[in-house]
């Protein structure tokens, strides 16, 4: 035991000591890259050096980036895609699970492609693409979203079904398409499989209903997102300036994974097929917003994309709230990782076991307000200062004003000295906002509360915001739900309604 404690006061102090002597930060010439080359981010923690982000001499383009809700994740890919697109004149096509970028993309004068909500994608078209080649890539997708793998038999009939629906559109299987044939959809192929049943003469018929129940799924009227013609010409994607594909009118998880993994399938098909050229910049950014299985299964091209690194000239951005939603691969292969603030130990031990920084940096992780991040980048020759690096903040186009929920006033001496439990918690004023509507506090008292905290230095204690909330008829269990999204720990909650005494009142 003494052993041990002695042990772990020494590295204590020979981590103090490394610290002093060298660099905390990478070196100014690092992080300020030439300003035609590179998109300005903010400026860094301990140096106050602007830090500019350039791809060119890291591993690849790509970036991952996590955090709690609120962090600031979407606000950053904003930043970075307008920038981008003013340095390198970069499209971006963003598959927008939740349907945040919307608005945005709308003002900024981009397309929208609603799926669900009008437009369609016909997950057969080839875009240039050997028939052979999308059916295997339609497999896939089936695999990461279905069942299908544990199927061998269903799975054959299924690529086989979809072969036959090219070769009966006139297309040839091993060739390129010519062009002004039509692509055939989904429906055809599951049309194909009910004919093969209704002849009766395949030995399995059960195999054969099971395959169409599967595909029906995403050929039913009104759910055949992905079985019409595409309203949207794909071999233009990467070529539109902003894209919005909004996924959020899907019905359910599984049709947005067919279109993220559909998409993605044909965006690096394009930059395969188009190959390399030696043109600086970025051609395109694709971002995954919220991807869940989309960057988690082993198979998904947003994997083979990371893996396979700067030869596509796109960058890929994978941006969550669960780290665990992206695989560790994603995270140890990407050229640049943005981690605002994470608060769950589960996460944070993930991603501190894939990229392996200090124990200093986990703690100012933590503690990290909104825009905050620590940048971690993957150099192409190995160099001998730290890789990760704290933002002070991520400084974008529109102004911050930061309210703080300060919860000091129920916190005792210990846990504060302790610093265990969040003293303070801080929203954006349209984030705070929206919270307190959401719960149906009037207009008028929610301004009334900004300006009490206007004249606070943007702050209110706990105790005087859970006060606030009762006398304007929030219910006790409504408060208990805000506490809760403000993510304060359940003993905590408790602890603030006892003392508030709202709960007599
Ligand atoms: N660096 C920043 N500077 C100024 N405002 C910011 C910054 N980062 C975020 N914000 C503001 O904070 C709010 C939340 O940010 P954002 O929507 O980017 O969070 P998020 O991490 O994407 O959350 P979610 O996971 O819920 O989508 C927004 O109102 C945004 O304008
Ligand atoms: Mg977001």
């Amino acid at each position: 035991m003494t052993m041990l404690k002695l042990q772990h006061i020494m590295s204590n102090e020979i981590a103090k000591r490394s610290f002093l002597s060298r660099p905390p930060e990478p070196p100014a010439s690092v992080l300020l890259s030439d300003p035609f080359q590179s998109i300005y981010i903010g400026t860094t923690k301990i140096f106050k050096v602007p830090f500019t982000w350039s791809f060119l001499n890291l591993t690849n383009p790509h970036i991952a980036v996590v955090g709690i809700t609120g962090s600031g994740k979407s606000y950053f890919v904003k930043t970075l895609l307008i920038r981008a697109s003013y340095v390198w004149n970069t499209n971006a096509v963003i598959i927008d699970w939740a349907g945040e970028y919307r608005a945005w993309v709308k003002q900024t004068g981009g397309v929208v492609v609603a799926l669900g909500k009008g437009d369609y994608l016909n997950i057969m078209d080839l875009s240039g693409m050997r028939p052979i080649d999308r059916a295997k890539q339609i497999l896939t997708s089936l695999e990461i979203l279905t069942d299908i793998a544990q199927y061998p038999e269903q799975k054959r009939l299924t690529q086989e079904a979809i072969e036959n629906a090219y070769s009966g559109a006139g297309f040839d299987l091993a060739e390129k398409p010519a062009s002004g044939l039509g692509a055939p959809t989904l429906s055809d192929v599951v049309v194909l499989l009910q004919t093969k049943l209704q002849e009766g003469t395949y030995q399995y018929p059960a195999e054969l209903e099971n395959a169409i129940y599967r595909l029906r799924q995403f050929a039913r009227e009104g759910e055949d997102y992905f079985a019409r013609p595409s309203t949207l010409d794909l071999g233009k994607l990467v070529e539109s300036g902003l894209v919005d594909i909004d996924l959020s009118s899907l019905p359910d998880e599984r049709f947005r994974a067919l279109a993220a993994l559909f998409i993605l399938q044909t965006l690096k098909e394009q930059m395969r097929s188009e190959g390399w050229s030696e043109t600086k910049g970025l051609k395109a950014i694709v971002v995954l917003d919220e991807a869940w299985k989309v960057a988690s299964d082993e198979k998904s091209d947003a994997i083979t994309i990371v893996r396979e690194g700067r030869k596509y000239q796109f960058g890929l951005i994978v941006a969550s709230q669960n780290p665990t939603d992206i695989n560790e691969a994603i995270f140890s292969n990407v050229g640049t990782n943005f981690i605002l603030r994470i608060k769950f130990e589960r996460f944070m031990n993930y991603i501190q076991g894939s990229l392996n920084f200090s124990d200093f940096i986990r703690n100012e992780i933590s503690k990290f307000g909104v825009g905050q991040a620590a940048v971690e980048m993957a150099f192409q020759t190995s160099l001998r200062f730290p890789e990760t690096f704290i933002l002070e903040r991520i400084h974008g186009e529109e102004p911050l004003y930061v309210y703080v929920i300060d919860l000091s006033d129920i916190l005792v001496q210990s846990e504060i000295a302790a610093n265990v439990l969040t003293r303070e918690y801080q929203f954006e004023k349209d984030e705070l906002k929206n919270k307190l509507i959401e719960y149906n506090v009037s207009s008028e008292a929610i301004d009334g509360m900004f300006a009490s905290m206007d004249r606070n230095q943007r702050s209110m204690k706990i105790l005087e915001l859970v006060r606030n909330l009762s006398s304007m008829n929030v219910s006790i269990s409504n408060i208990v739900s805000f506490l809760k999204s403000m993510s304060i720990e359940d003993t905590l909650i408790t602890r603030i309604i006892a003392s508030s005494g709202v709960e007599h009142g």
